[in-house]
């Protein structure tokens, strides 16, 4: 009945609303893109499940499945299983050799992704990072949140103040000395700083940490970046550098924010899980998931 086929550009809009607003503009993808995997279910011409998958274009003996949904009235079938199954088979068949499916916890699909993950013979998910959710008004009231006077030398400023002397002096000492991880840099994606709540901080006039806030939404700010330098950091100043920016947002319309942790981050997530925790509104995980897909399994079988 179901009838299960890769999808050609022409007719993928007819599939939108299978999948998540972020990966809708790949649907336009051209049909020579071989980066993508876009196989779509139909009933009587009807779509009733899409699945996106990436294959990464620096390996590309890996590949991502990144979004599989199925119609809310066609669920609980075997049909997500059956779709998954497929997706394996055609990124097999374009040379992956390992597969990734990344999902968050703690939302309403979970228990169906990971049953679903389980069944089709995923390995065990790793913890890949920690998302945490806050309400402003709520975790103003912490009593880490109080504590926001720095020593003498310190100064916090609006980061929007920052010279393009200092710009370039980071910038030159992150080429010399890679002095922060370069995911946690500054300068990504700038159009989005909210410049009411991104600070800087200087040590003895040189700046050495920042607190950069994006804008998601009229409400909501995503933290993108705390970092302090890291002869600077177990003095607690990241920590009052958000509580300093978070201040400048209680009364506003921004209220509410979001930030992730890196699970290769001990002190933060020791600190989130003990003194935040009990602020927040939510706290969930990435959670990413391997398989080894059939070519590589045969490959095994015949040599073996
Ligand atoms: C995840 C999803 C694709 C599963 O599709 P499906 O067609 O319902 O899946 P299946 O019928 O093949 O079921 C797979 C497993 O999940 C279980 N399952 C399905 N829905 C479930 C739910 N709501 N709660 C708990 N388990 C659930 C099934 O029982 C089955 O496990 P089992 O074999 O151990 O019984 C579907 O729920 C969906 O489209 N969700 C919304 C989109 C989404 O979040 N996608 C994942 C992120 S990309």
């Amino acid at each position: 009945l179901y009838r299960i086929q890769q999808i050609s550009l022409r007719s993928r809009s007819l599939f939108s609303e299978l999948t998540f607003p972020l990966f809708r503009p790949l649907l336009s993808a051209a049909d020579t893109d071989s980066r993508y995997v876009f196989l779509g279910v139909a009933l009587l011409n009807q779509p009733v499940a899409l699945g996106i998958a990436e294959i990464d274009q620096e390996d590309k003996t890996q590949g991502d499945v990144l979004s599989i949904c199925v119609a809310m009235q066609y669920r609980r079938n075997g049909l997500g299983t059956r779709l998954l199954k497929l997706m394996e088979e055609t990124m097999a068949d374009r040379g992956v050799h390992l597969g990734r499916f990344t999902y968050m916890s703690g939302l309403p699909q979970t228990p169906a992704v990971e049953a679903m993950l389980r069944r089709s013979g995923w390995l065990e998910p790793r913890y890949r990072m920690m998302i945490c959710d806050v309400e402003f008004d709520g975790i103003s009231k912490a009593p880490w949140m109080q504590c926001r006077s720095l020593p003498p030398e310190f100064a916090t400023f609006p980061w929007s103040d920052l010279t393009n002397a200092e710009r370039q002096d980071i910038l030159d000492r992150q080429a010399k000395q890679h002095w922060y991880p370069e995911e946690l840099t500054p300068f990504r994606n700038e159009h989005l700083i909210e410049p009411a709540m991104s600070l800087g901080l200087r040590y003895r006039d040189e700046a050495v940490g920042w607190c950069i806030a994006h804008r998601l939404s009229m409400e909501t700010v995503r933290y993108a970046s705390l970092f302090v330098r890291r002869d600077l950091q177990a003095m607690g100043r990241a920590v009052q550098l958000l509580a300093k920016s978070i201040y400048l947002c209680v009364g506003t319309p921004i209220y509410k924010g979001r930030f992730d942790v890196a699970m290769d981050n001990p002190a933060m997530l020791r600190f989130v899980k003990t003194r935040m925790a009990p602020y927040l509104a939510s706290i969930r995980y990435v959670l990413r998931s391997h398989k080894r897909l059939q070519a590589l399994q045969e490959l095994e079988t015949r040599s073996a």
